[in-house]
């Protein structure tokens, strides 16, 4: 097992170097930059299988990429690719191997684990979901009073959630005819009431989604769901109309959902990181088997060419190399992602999930206390709405704010035209971040003012520019392309950790808040305002007067 502690990083001669080459460096225009270089963007972009990354729009000289590739071999990056590849027990608090990739494997491929070959597990699990979706697609899974499934209703949190959700929404154009799916995840009673009351109970489907099968968010919601169904329809009609995805057999059997109805994963798959197994049911039924292959095929693209190809040259590595340049040597705290896709709006929220419960640690791997910021605080939202919003603060505000822009070339919508609206919003953003608007532009602009509201506009209409963004550039969302791009984004975050030397695949910091709601709901039952602090106490006595009943 890996235990080794090593040095942190920040005390490697290349990290004061890379802080040095800030320094001097930090005032340089991308402006200049371009001028400098015509072939830039030929130099500083990289095309796989149809999906552009264009990373010229950064902060970035030869040198500096140079500095970041020392960096990477200072942290021993490629090793622990190497590692996590092959299923070394990475997650080392957890003692587990991190094999999402293995999800993606070819059939004929093979991984061994404690000396068992992981890939026919996978496929064998696989074979059964994608079964039980052709069941339900052809009418031969039926409800109880034999009506066909025209509903299915997720119900899950975080990963079990986020991912299939995003994937979902994003191949809407894939969607099998005469299936809705919706998702449930927060324990707000709304989201749920709000589901069911579209719902047909007789041809309604219900997914309890949890790696653990512990998480009480989901398990209540569940048994909520399972009390209407059995209102409407008796009890016996629950193993027809509840599935279960999780790890664990014995949890979905005390929950009392068939576990002949239960699709399996395993504990080295992450939440975070599940979509490709089992907890992409919801995906497999709606956009099929066929599409759902394509969507694994697309990721497992993506692994070949982060583990197969020279990191100068590496989209992964590149994108997480540039990450860390601002966050950790520029200071910059936030990382935006824009979609500029309606059906990738929830694409930031997965990836804020994968990338803040993954790097959002203080220690390193072995408990280290770490000086440095790790993880950035990852936001977003669907572009050109966004431009409307919060692009003011991107141009014009006082923080250095890395955007990613993610934009397909084709629409499954096109509208008129509309669509190339879209792109040049995007593209015109991108540019507008990084030129800037200069004295002499605004002075022109405002030729025919002077005096004291020139002196009082002039500043306001300047653009500083400089701000840097990458843009992923897709020919179209297809399940093939989106499982490339998710990839991406996996083995970005997964490089950052790496670098920072945290373990990204546990997630400690999320226990202690269920830990004292758990204490909190105990004392609110027996009416008691508990011994915390004046705050909580205040609020705990403020709720129990307040409530209804
Ligand atoms: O928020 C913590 C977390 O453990 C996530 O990592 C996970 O995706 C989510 O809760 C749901 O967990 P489960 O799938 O076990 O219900």
């Amino acid at each position: 097992m890996i235990t080794e502690r090593t040095h942190p990083i920040n005390e490697s001669p290349v990290w004061a170097r890379l802080h040095q080459h800030q320094r001097a460096t930090r005032h340089v225009h991308m402006r200049e930059l371009f001028a400098q270089d015509p072939l830039r963007f030929d130099r500083h972009s990289l095309e796989l299988d149809g999906l552009l990354l264009d990373y010229s729009k950064n902060r970035i000289t030869d040198r500096t990429l140079e500095l970041l590739l020392e960096l990477a071999d200072a942290a021993n990056l490629g090793q622990w690719m190497q590692w996590m590849h092959t299923g070394e027990r990475i997650n080392i608090s957890e003692k587990r191997a991190v094999l999402h990739t293995a999800l993606r494997l070819p059939r004929e491929a093979s991984l061994l684990l404690d000396g068992q070959d992981v890939v026919p597990q996978v496929h064998a699990e696989l074979d059964r979901m994608f079964a039980f979706v052709e069941q339900v697609h052809s009418g031969h899974w039926r409800g109880f009073s034999g009506q066909q499934i025209n509903r299915v209703v997720n119900i899950g949190i975080g990963g079990s959630d986020l991912g299939p959700l995003t994937v979902v929404e994003a191949l809407k154009p894939y969607a099998h005819a005469g299936l809705a799916i919706d998702f449930v995840s927060n324990v707000d009673g709304q989201h749920l009431s709000q589901v069911l009351a579209q719902c047909d109970p007789a041809s309604t489907l219900f997914i309890v989604a949890s790696k653990s099968f512990s998480t009480p968010e989901t398990l209540l919601n569940a048994q909520a769901a399972r009390r209407w169904l059995v209102t409407a329809l008796g009890e016996q009609a629950v193993s027809r109309h509840f599935v279960a995805v999780s790890t664990s057999t014995k949890a979905v059997r005390a929950f009392g959902i068939d576990t002949a109805n239960m699709f399996g994963f395993w504990d080295w798959v992450g939440g975070r990181y599940s979509v490709w197994s089992a907890i992409g049911l919801p995906v497999a039924l709606a956009i099929g088997t066929d599409n759902f292959r394509q969507f694994l095929a697309g990721g497992a693209r993506m692994d070949a060419h982060f583990f197969e190809t020279p990191f100068e040259r590496n989209m992964p590595v590149l994108l997480g190399l540039i990450g860390i340049w601002y966050n950790t040597f520029y200071g910059a705290h936030t990382h935006a992602i824009m979609p500029y896709d309606h059906g990738l709006r929830r694409l930031p929220a997965h990836i804020q999930q994968m990338d803040m419960e993954s790097n959002g640690k203080r220690v390193g791997r072995c408990g280290e206390r770490l000086d440095f910021d790790t993880g950035p605080v990852i936001w977003g939202e669907e572009g050109v709405n966004s431009q409307h919003a919060f692009f003011q603060l991107l141009h014009q505000g006082t923080r250095l704010v890395p955007c990613d822009f993610i934009v397909p070339m084709n629409s499954h919508y096109p509208l008129d035209g509309q669509h190339q609206v879209l792109v040049a919003n995007c593209f015109a953003q991108t540019e507008a971040l990084m030129r800037g608007k200069t004295e002499a532009q605004v002075l022109q602009e405002l030729a025919a003012i002077s005096g004291d509201e020139l002196d009082m506009l002039l500043p306001q209409k300047l653009f500083p520019g400089n701000q840097p963004s990458n843009t992923i550039a897709l020919d179209q969302v297809t399940p093939y392309s989106l499982g490339m791009l998710l990839a991406l984004y996996e083995h970005k975050v997964f490089v950052q950790g790496a670098i920072w030397g945290v373990n990204s695949f546990d997630q400690w910091g999320v226990e202690y808040g269920k830990q004292l709601a758990s204490r909190l709901l105990d004392e609110m039952a027996t009416g008691d305002s508990g011994q915390h602090d004046a705050s909580t106490n205040g609020l705990v006595r403020h709720y129990l007067e307040r409530k209804h009943g």
